[in-house]
């Protein structure tokens, strides 16, 4: 792969992203956890932990988050969302994210603590690009097979709502889960294993 490439897939998560947090604020969301993030913007890039308030995020809806420069999406998922993840086994390339980053203590089905709280980081495992929350059920642009769950513009990599990559999709792994956990019911420390905290 050369730089150019990868040097592209860069421009074009940045523009990606904004575009999601753009779209998190419209409904929402996003927009009033900004100001209760902590600690500063300069520890933040050097990889500290982030403290997210999510008691808005509404069932069926996802707010982005920053951690070490990069966005993390944290979904509430349905009832109908969790059931539907169950069909999709078949059509991952790896459902139980054997080959996949994510924390020992997270499920390995629902990959999250709390199986409503889907929390993953935000670039696409192929290049780099920022995926789009997609939640409805086929859509015209997607198939009668979509399911809901998170597009990659760049190359088409699609992933579900667990952010588990289908088979034969440029993307070969699925999004990375970071270490986090709950300081209460609203709040979750990304960025950290309770452990380690
Ligand atoms: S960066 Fe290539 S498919 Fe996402």
């Amino acid at each position: 792969m050369s730089n150019d490439g990868v040097n592209a897939g860069r421009r074009r998560f940045l523009v990606a992203a904004t575009s999601v947090v753009g779209a998190a604020g419209a409904v929402g969301a996003a927009v009033p956890f900004v100001g209760a993030w902590f600690p500063s913007a300069r520890a933040k890039a050097a990889g500290a932990p982030v403290k997210v308030n999510i008691s808005k995020i509404q069932p069926g809806e996802q707010m982005v988050a920053e951690w070490r420069g990069k966005p993390v999406f944290i979904l509430r998922r349905t009832e109908e969302t969790l059931a539907a993840l169950e069909k999709l086994d078949g059509v991952v390339a790896d459902p139980e994210s054997q080959s996949s980053v994510q924390p020992a203590y997270v499920d390995k089905k629902t990959r999250a603590i709390k199986p409503e709280l889907l929390i993953v980081e935000g670039l696409c495992t192929h290049l780099g690009c920022s995926p789009t929350f997609r939640p409805e059920v086929a859509p015209a642009d997607l198939g009668p097979e979509w399911m809901g769950g998170y597009f990659c513009a760049c190359h088409g990599s699609k992933y579900d709502l667990a952010g588990r990559v289908l088979k034969a999709q440029p993307a070969p792994l699925n999004l990375p889960v970071p270490p986090h956990f709950y300081e209460s019911d609203d709040v979750v420390i990304v960025g950290v294993d309770q452990e380690n905290a």
